[in-house]
């Protein structure tokens, strides 16, 4: 049989990556092989980002940029995936005609049907229906040979902040079975990764709705008992529902690294009410306390959102107090941006584009300040670095996270990837730190 060429492009978070592995994975059966050559492809998809206008601007700019090969090779097929399928569904063939197929993140596991369908009918198809189970296949472990990999242990969101897209495009909340989330794991350690992120909109709700008698902290615990596996991190735990018992996991538990993604979005209570956040700076701040006393040297990052509708310069004065009292590690900060189905689109009070932007500029240098200090206090430091392989941006330098996911370069000669090593730092940068390796750890391997 043939072999097809399918590119697929990713826009937006890390379930989207996993999403789009999980996509060619479940390709390959019908003979689709990945390229990086977007001019030879029989088969492109495009999984896509809703959260802020400007990612959903990416997307229809991308598609714009495929008219031109439809127009060369008819037997395109051109596919568009993810958050904006969702959102869009008919409307995005109605505007695109060179289009095929739109399938929203709950068609997700059917797209060898979807594809099948247009093949044998040469018809375009839209598939956004919603499921109320999660037929998550079991995919484990494929892929290509790396060290780091994602894992998808719950899909959807039920917190409607009032700001954010997410519930209405992801659905309700659903998470994995605990065998088949562990499984995977093993499998992909047997491949040769050695740090697992486990993904979801808010972990700490994990198996509550399925009455799943694994609750998150104990899920890290199984995960934790995987020979071979070295990391495990999580992302997202949403503050209102961060418990004692996580804090304590993390404390505990060898292989969890103490970082934590503890987004606060704003440090002004009456904005955390209208973005219905469900927690106040002083609840906030007591789960902080509790961290840095429980978890040793733990790493805090969160996301902020700068110009919600109403944000007063007080109220974003309050923000830059509280990220200077939390002391990130680092911070993503975003402008706020309206979206469809968002009841704050609605919202009176909209602050204008030129305010949004000196506050992020602001907030963003204060940040620098805060991240740049605390790298410059690991320089002399001997830090355990998971090297992952070279380094993109030189190739003669390999690069790793610390146990704080921190960057860091490593001046060495030949590939240690995989490997646990001891890199001294010798030098400290914004985004990045330059060490070189004192030690190289026991390597154990997995059979
Ligand atoms: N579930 C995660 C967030 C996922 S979205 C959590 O609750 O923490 C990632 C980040 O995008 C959010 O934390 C928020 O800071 C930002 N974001 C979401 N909607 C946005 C909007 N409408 N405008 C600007 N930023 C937004
Ligand atoms: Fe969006 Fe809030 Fe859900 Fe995060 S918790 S995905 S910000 S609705
Ligand atoms: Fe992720 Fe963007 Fe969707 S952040 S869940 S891909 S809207």
């Amino acid at each position: 049989m043939k072999q097809n060429l399918l590119y697929i492009k990713t826009i937006g978070c890390q379930m989207n990556h996993y999403d789009s592995e999980r996509m060619a994975q479940m390709l390959a059966p019908l003979n689709y092989i990945p390229t990086d050559d977007l001019e030879q492809a029989d088969l492109i998809l495009l999984n896509t980002c809703a959260i802020r206008a400007k990612a959903e601007q990416k997307v229809f700019s991308f598609l714009g940029r495929l008219r031109r090969l439809k127009q060369e090779n008819p037997n395109l097929i051109i596919g568009v995936a993810g958050c904006v399928a969702q959102q869009e569904g008919e409307r995005i063939l109605k505007r695109m005609p060179h289009i095929d197929l739109v399938f929203g993140t709950h068609a997700l596991f059917r797209i060898p049907e979807l594809i099948s369908k247009v093949k044998a009918h040469r018809k375009r198809v839209c598939d956004t229906a919603f499921s109320d189970t999660l037929d998550e296949p079991d995919l484990a472990g494929a892929g290509t040979r790396r060290t780091t990999a994602f894992v998808t242990i719950m899909r959807g969101c039920n917190n409607f902040c009032t700001y954010c897209v997410v519930p209405y495009v992801r659905g309700r909340e659903m998470s994995r079975a605990p065998n088949t989330v562990i499984r995977e794991i093993r499998s992909l350690v047997r491949n040769g990764v050695r740090e697992v992120t486990l993904l979801g909109q808010n972990v700490n709700s994990y198996g509550k709705k399925e009455g799943i008698s694994c609750n998150f902290p104990e899920l890290l615990s199984k995960a934790n008992n995987i020979e071979g596996l070295e990391r495990i991190r999580f992302t997202t735990s949403h503050p209102k529902d961060l418990s004692d018992d996580l804090i304590e996991a993390m404390a505990v538990l060898p292989k969890m690294c103490p970082h934590i993604h503890l987004p606060v979005q704003s440090g002004s209570d009456r904005i955390l009410k209208r973005m219905n956040r469900g927690y106040t700076v002083e609840n906030y701040l007591k789960k902080v306390s509790k961290l840095k006393r429980t978890v040793p040297h733990i790493a805090i990052t969160s996301d902020i959102i700068v110009g919600f509708p109403g944000e007063t310069e007080e109220d974003f004065e309050a923000t830059l107090a509280l990220v200077q009292e939390v002391d990130y590690e680092n911070i993503f900060s975003f402008k706020y941006s309206d979206r469809p189905n968002a009841p704050s689109t609605k919202f009176r009070k909209k602050v204008s584009e030129e305010i949004k932007q000196r506050r992020l500029e602001h907030l963003q240098r204060l940040q620098e300040r805060i991240t740049c200090k605390k790298n410059n206090v690991l320089v002399g430091t001997t830090q355990e670095v998971l090297v992952e392989g070279f380094s993109k941006n030189t190739n003669s330098q390999l690069t790793g996270r610390t146990l704080c996911n921190k960057i860091i370069n490593i001046d060495a000669m030949n590939s240690l990837a995989g490997q646990v090593v001891s890199v001294k730092v010798e030098k400290a940068y914004k985004h990045c730190l330059i060490g070189r390796v004192s030690k190289i750890d026991q390597v154990k391997t997995v059979h």
